[in-house]
């Protein structure tokens, strides 16, 4: 998919940051069918893309995401959604090795909650509201929030923001551990951005195998994660990159990443 064929984002790259902007402002930038497949596939673009070594996700100043569309959503049955396999291409997003971050301004709900936790550093404008509000539409989350949120925060604040359904303000998220920073909403874009180019002049195999190594802390027994951990740090002395780093270290000079 080329850039000129996304009707529901934006998107674009520089520095080595490949940025995807929701842009479904009618509908607070909903996540409906075509939406989930465009941000899915520009994701994974940028993913295979060797000059790319971070991505961020944004949405506009009211609203990240809020949420599934209700609208399209509401229409089907089970049979339905069990053929299609309902939020399954999302997955594909979650397995990107590229590192991903999400600057989230206004409300993040629902699916755009649960897409915001898909990212790996969640940056938050002051004005930021956090929510898992499917109870009050009489089913659940199902992009992962259930488990994610969980993950993040401990059992004792995901069931209460997905019983209650209540929104979350971005202090409480950040004091809660779900999300990284919270910054003033008018240097949000600003701070997101710094943060994804500082990721993306790292060296792109030690970023990645960072990512896989702290996302294998949530997949894993503690005793079998330390031992990943610990396979993919020798795996790194492979890279040329390592020789480098070490040696501009040794010398007193900055690196100069081959990203290999
Ligand atoms: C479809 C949506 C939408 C959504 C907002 N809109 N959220 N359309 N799906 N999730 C639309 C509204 O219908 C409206 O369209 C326009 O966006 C502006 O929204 P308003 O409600 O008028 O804005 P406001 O009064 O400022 O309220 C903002 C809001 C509210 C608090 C965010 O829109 C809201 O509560 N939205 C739903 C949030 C939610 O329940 N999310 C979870 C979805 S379920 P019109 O055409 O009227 O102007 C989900 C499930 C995940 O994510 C997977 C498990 C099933």
């Amino acid at each position: 998919m080329t850039e000129q064929t996304y009707t529901t984002i934006k998107v674009s790259s520089a520095k080595r940051v490949g940025r995807i902007q929701l842009n479904r402002p009618a509908a607070l930038n909903a996540l409906n069918a075509e939406t989930m497949e465009e941000v899915v596939a520009a994701t994974v673009a940028f993913d295979a893309d060797p000059q790319i070594g971070a991505i961020l996700l944004s949405g506009s100043q009211k609203a990240f995401a809020a949420g599934a569309d209700i609208k399209e959503m509401s229409e089907q049955s089970f049979a339905d959604m069990y053929a299609a396999d309902w939020f399954r291409r999302w997955e594909d997003l979650a397995r990107v090795r590229t590192p991903i971050v999400a600057a989230v301004s206004g409300y993040a709900l629902g699916g755009g909650c649960e897409l915001a936790m898909m990212a790996d550093i969640i940056i938050a404008g002051t004005g930021a509201k956090f929510g898992q509000p499917e109870i009050n539409l009489g089913v659940i989350p199902g992009m992962g929030g259930s488990q994610r949120l969980t993950r993040s925060v401990g059992k004792a604040k995901a069931m209460d923001m997905v019983l209650t359904g209540r929104h979350i303000d971005a202090e409480e998220a950040e004091r809660i551990g779900l999300v990284s920073r919270v910054v003033p909403d008018g240097e949000l874009d600003a701070e997101a951005k710094t943060v994804a180019e500082l990721i993306a002049s790292k060296s792109k195999p030690a970023a990645q195998m960072a990512k896989e190594a702290v996302a294998a802390a949530f997949e894993m027994p503690l005793a079998s994660g330390l031992q990943f951990e610990r396979r993919i740090f020798h795996s790194l002395f492979s890279t040329e990159d390592q020789s480098e780093g070490m040696d501009a270290f040794a010398n007193k000079r900055k690196p100069t990443w081959q990203h290999r």
